[in-house]
């Protein structure tokens, strides 16, 4: 039976990923990497890190910098995203979200945030929603990022329940391995070529429907 909902944050509740996406196309410019629309894609949902890793691999610059260099690289890129934070109000909440949220709460669903992200706080803050969930995994006490199922797993615990009685909120192809290592029913936001893993797939946010996904969840 159904219990719960586990939300990743940017790219589901709010639209902060292309915050996030474009600070990484920025830093990766100045270093001088082009990356790809699908490389850039395949950045979503990955920690600070390890995004900032697969950029230099991606340029062929994976042995060229030391820690502090990288570390300074992703204090710039986090202060370019945060400007952009500030920016942030409940009007930045995905369509159709609000709508998924209040059909959960009605039908007595817990909810939890599984986000890579060390802002996710600050970010469901200006968004308003903080008060919504009942857990919220924080990322530095996580051993592994996505796709590793640990975030999901820990997000499925922090509410007390089973994989099997929670459905989990994607737009990361790394979030969906993350989802389907952990057992869970997987609802992928975005392209369907890149979510192929998921248990169901909508393209925008704005098509979720609670009702719907239950019963694609009780089929399984
Ligand atoms: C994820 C985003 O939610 O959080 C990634 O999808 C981001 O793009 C990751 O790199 C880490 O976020 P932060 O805010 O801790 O740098
Ligand atoms: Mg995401």
């Amino acid at each position: 039976m159904l219990k719960g909902l586990i939300f990743d944050l940017d790219g589901v509740l709010t639209n902060s990923a292309k915050f996030h996406l474009g600070a990484w196309n920025n830093l990766a410019k100045e270093l001088g990497i082009d990356l790809t629309a699908d490389q850039l894609d395949g950045l979503r949902g990955l920690s600070r890190m390890d995004s900032l890793e697969l950029i230099l691999k991606d340029g062929g610059q994976e042995t060229k910098y030391s820690e502090a260099e990288k570390e300074k690289f992703a204090a710039e890129k986090n202060e370019k995203f945060l400007e952009q934070v500030e920016t942030m109000t409940p009007d930045d909440i995905l369509p159709g979200i609000p709508e998924l949220l209040a059909d959960a709460k009605a039908q007595g669903l817990k909810m939890a945030i599984a986000s890579a992200s060390k802002n996710a706080p600050k970010i469901l803050n200006k968004l308003g929603i903080m008060g919504e969930f009942d857990a919220i995994v924080d990322p530095a006490s996580l051993s592994k990022g996505k796709p590793d199922p640990e975030i999901y797993v820990k997000a499925q615990e922090l509410l007390g329940f089973e994989a099997d009685e929670v459905i989990s909120f994607e737009d990361a192809a790394a979030g969906v391995a993350a989802i389907k290592a952990a057992k869970q029913f997987a609802v992928g936001i975005g392209s369907a070529t890149l979510l192929k893993d998921a248990d169901y797939l909508v393209a925008t946010t704005a098509d979720l429907k609670l009702a719907e996904i239950e019963a694609a969840f009780n089929k399984k």
